[in-house]
């Protein structure tokens, strides 16, 4: 696994979006570019830079077919919180992506399973999604992903935990009852299965997490320490959330990355 940290949010956005733009630019093989894509505070910076990128045409996503991680089950698309708002409003209103390639799980579906299992259809329909793009919760969770997710997870109906609930309670008027209890979301096996996964992680809340999934082993309670796992995977982060990191770690990673920032 790869931890590149940059000195602030700012850098650790510009960079992971010159390198996500690059993939998507150099991607050769004929097909589309099959991007996954997470919502959160986290991405903004990186959905900002590719917003930039775009209209400077420096950056196109007509040859992109995006899969989002994970939405609230029983918000319209229509809803301000919902994922679809989100990304519509941060991301997809402002780029040249076709609208017909914007994949996004529907938490309105009448059956809701086969939501999920037609949405892992899509993916495999796509040949598989080349680079998972993605955040963390405080609680070291990927998409969804709550701690005690069994890591070999398909995309599914989780309950959410009271951390998370807690965390997204600033979009709900800061009250936790208010945030939807469950949401459908991307497994860990299917992030897993991505050809490359790119994590964004900044702030100090989530130093505790980013400790864990770095230093410590893979384990359920902490479900982006999969990543340890995976053949090519790419934390970049800011120096608030490397706080909680052993000085040996660090000094490691930064030691080993400082040709690349
Ligand atoms: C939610 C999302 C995750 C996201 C996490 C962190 O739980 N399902 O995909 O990574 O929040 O959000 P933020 O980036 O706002 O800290």
């Amino acid at each position: 696994m790869r931890l590149v940290i940059h000195q602030s949010y700012e850098k650790a956005s510009c960079w992971a979006a010159g390198y996500i733009a690059g993939r998507i630019s150099s991607h050769n093989s004929g097909k589309p570019f099959v991007l996954g894509l997470p919502t959160g505070s986290s991405p903004l910076g990186i959905y900002r830079e590719f917003i930039k990128m775009n209209r400077e045409k420096k950056l196109s996503f007509s040859q992109v077919r995006t899969f989002n991680m994970d939405e609230y089950v029983g918000l319209p698309a229509e809803h301000p919180q919902s994922y679809h708002y989100f990304m519509m409003d941060n991301l997809f209103n402002h780029v040249d992506i076709d609208r017909k390639h914007v994949h996004i799980l529907n938490g309105m579906a009448k059956d809701l399973v086969e939501e999920c299992r037609l949405y892992e259809e899509a993916i495999a329909a796509e040949g598989g999604i080349e680079l998972f793009l993605g955040g963390m919760g405080s609680d070291g969770h990927i998409a969804f992903n709550e701690p005690g997710s069994s890591l070999a997870s398909r995309t599914r109906i989780k309950t959410l935990n009271e951390e998370t609930l807690a965390a997204n309670a600033r979009f709900f008027e800061g009250d936790p009852s208010k945030v939807p209890a469950t949401a459908l979301t991307v497994g860990v096996g299917t992030v897993m299965d991505a050809r490359e996964v790119v994590i964004i992680v900044n702030g100090k809340n989530k130093a505790r997490a980013l400790k864990a999934v770095v230093e410590e082993g893979v384990n359920h309670m902490w479900t982006l320490s999969c990543l340890q796992m995976h053949p090519r995977a790419m934390i970049v982060c800011d120096e608030d959330a490397a706080e909680e990191l052993q000085v040996k770690t660090y000094r490691y990673f930064k030691n080993i990355e400082k040709a690349n920032i």
